[in-house]
C-alpha cells in the first residue's frame, strides 16, 4: 500500500512539475544520474536503501551551534535574487540567516534552463537529493523556519527537499516563500509538506526579483507566527546582535512606550568609554532624567532626548538618563557588542 502512495506522490510531483510549463518541460525521459547529484526515495520513513544512505550523509553531519534565537531563514539562491529578501527577512525578525549551499555549485550552464541542464535533469526527477555544502542547522532550539527558494520548472529546486530531510521541524512553524521570473508559487509549497509532515506549514508567498524590505516586512506583519520571545505576557524588546539575540524588560517610562513604537529600528552604534555603545535617533523622546547613581549592564537609557545607550558594564555614574529598558541575560552582551562600532536591531513584541 506504502509503495503504491509512493508511485502515486511520484506521480503528481512528475504532473504539477510540468503543469507550470505547459508544452515546455525538458525531457523527462532522461532523468539524472551524473555523479553531482544524489537520489533517494523521497519519502521519509527510510524504507529505502537509497534514502537511508542520503539521510545518513545530512542528518549524521554535524551541525551548526545555536543561538538562543527562535526563528531561522534558510535560502537557496543562485542569481542572486532569492537572497536579499531573505537577508531582509531575517533582519526584520531578528531571525539567524543560514545558506543552502550546494556541495557541488550550479554554473551558468547547469541552470541553463530548458536545455536538459543540471537544474532540468533535477527538477525532472523527484528523488534527486543535490548534496548541501558543511554543517546542516540545528533546528531543535527553533519554533519557525522560513525557507526561501527560487522557482524551478514551477517547483522548488530539489536541494530545498535535501534539506527538509536533513532537519528536524516537528512542532515547528515553517514558512515558505519564493521568488520567480513570472510563475506564482504554485504547487511548489505544498508539495515540500510530505518532507515534513509534522511541522506546522503556513501558505506560502511568491514575490518578484527586487521586491522591497517593506514589502517583506508588510508580508511578515501579515503572518499568523507563533510567539517566538519567550515572554509572559509584557511587552518584551528584542535587541539582535550579530546575530545573537538578547530580550529585554522595557521600562515603564514615557520614553520608554516611545521608543518602542517606533521599533522595528536598526541602529548603527557607536563604541565610548569601553562601557557603553550608543546611536543619535532622528527622533527626539519624551525624556524625563534622573540619575541613577549607577549604571548596571544591560541597562538601556536615553542620554538627553535622543541619545540610545546600551550599557555592558557596571559602574557607578553622576550623569543622568531615562531609562528604556534593561536586557535580561547579560553574560553574553559585551562579547556580543564587541570593541568597536556595531549594528543593533531592536524589535518589540508582546511576550
Ligand atoms: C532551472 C530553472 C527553472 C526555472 N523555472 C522557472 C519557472 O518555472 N517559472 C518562473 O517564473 N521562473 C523560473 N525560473 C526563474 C527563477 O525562478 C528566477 O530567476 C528566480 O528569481 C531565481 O532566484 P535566485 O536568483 O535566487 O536563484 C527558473 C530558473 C531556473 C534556473
Amino acid at each position: 500500500m506504502k509503495r503504491i502512495w509512493i508511485l502515486l506522490l511520484a506521480a503528481v510531483l512528475l504532473v504539477s512539475c510540468g503543469m507550470e510549463n505547459p508544452g515546455k518541460s525538458p525531457d523527462t525521459q532522461s532523468g539524472i544520474a551524473d555523479a553531482e547529484t544524489r537520489s533517494a526515495q523521497p519519502e521519509k520513513d527510510g524504507s529505502s536503501s537509497d534514502e537511508s544512505s542520503v539521510r545518513e550523509e545530512t542528518q549524521g553531519r554535524e551541525t551548526t551551534e545555536t543561538t538562543g534565537n527562535q526563528t531561522l531563514v534558510a535560502y537557496f539562491s543562485v542569481t542572486g535574487n532569492t537572497k536579499p529578501l531573505a537577508e531582509y527577512a531575517a533582519e526584520i525578525i531578528g531571525a539567524d540567516l543560514y545558506e543552502i549551499r550546494p556541495e557541488i555549485p550550479y554554473t551558468e550552464e547547469d541552470i541553463r534552463y530548458y536545455t536538459d541542464c543540471r537544474a532540468d535533469r533535477e527538477q525532472n526527477d523527484p528523488y534527486v537529493r543535490p548534496a548541501i555544502a558543511g554543517a546542516l542547522p540545528d533546528t531543535s532550539s527553533y519554533r519557525v523556519v522560513m525557507i526561501a527558494y527560487p522557482i524551478w520548472h514551477g517547483q522548488a529546486p530539489r536541494i530545498i527537499s535535501t534539506f527538509l530531510e536533513g532537519v528536524e521541524l516537528a512542532g515547528v512553524t515553517v514558512v515558505p516563500f519564493c521568488t520567480s521570473a513570472s510563475s506564482g508559487i504554485g504547487s511548489s509549497d505544498t508539495n515540500l509538506h510530505a518532507l515534513a509532515p509534522d511541522a506546522t506549514w503556513i501558505k506560502g508567498s511568491r514575490f518578484a526579483a527586487g521586491t522591497s524590505k517593506e514589502s517583506i516586512q508588510n508580508w511578515i506583519e501579515g503572518l499568523d507566527l507563533p510567539d517566538t520571545t519567550g515572554g509572559n505576557g509584557d511587552t518584551i524588546m528584542t535587541l539582535t546582535i550579530s546575530g545573537q539575540t538578547f530580550f529585554a524588560e522595557l521600562a515603564e517610562t514615557e520614553a520608554a512606550q516611545s521608543f518602542a513604537s517606533l521599533l522595528p529600528r536598526t541602529l548603527q552604534m557607536s563604541e565610548l568609554n569601553g562601557n557603553e555603545k550608543y546611536a543619535y535617533l532622528e527622533e527626539t523622546l519624551p525624556a524625563k532624567a534622573e540619575r541613577p547613581g549607577r549604571i548596571e549592564a544591560g541597562d538601556i537609557m536615553l542620554y538627553g532626548n535622543n541619545c540610545i545607550v546600551v550599557f555592558y558594564e557596571s559602574f557607578g555614574t553622576s550623569y543622568s538618563y531615562t531609562r528604556i529598558g534593561k536586557v535580561k541575560e547579560t553574560a553574553a552582551l559585551k562579547a556580543a557588542l564587541g570593541k568597536s562600532g556595531v549594528s543593533v536591531t531592536f524589535t518589540i513584541t508582546d511576550g
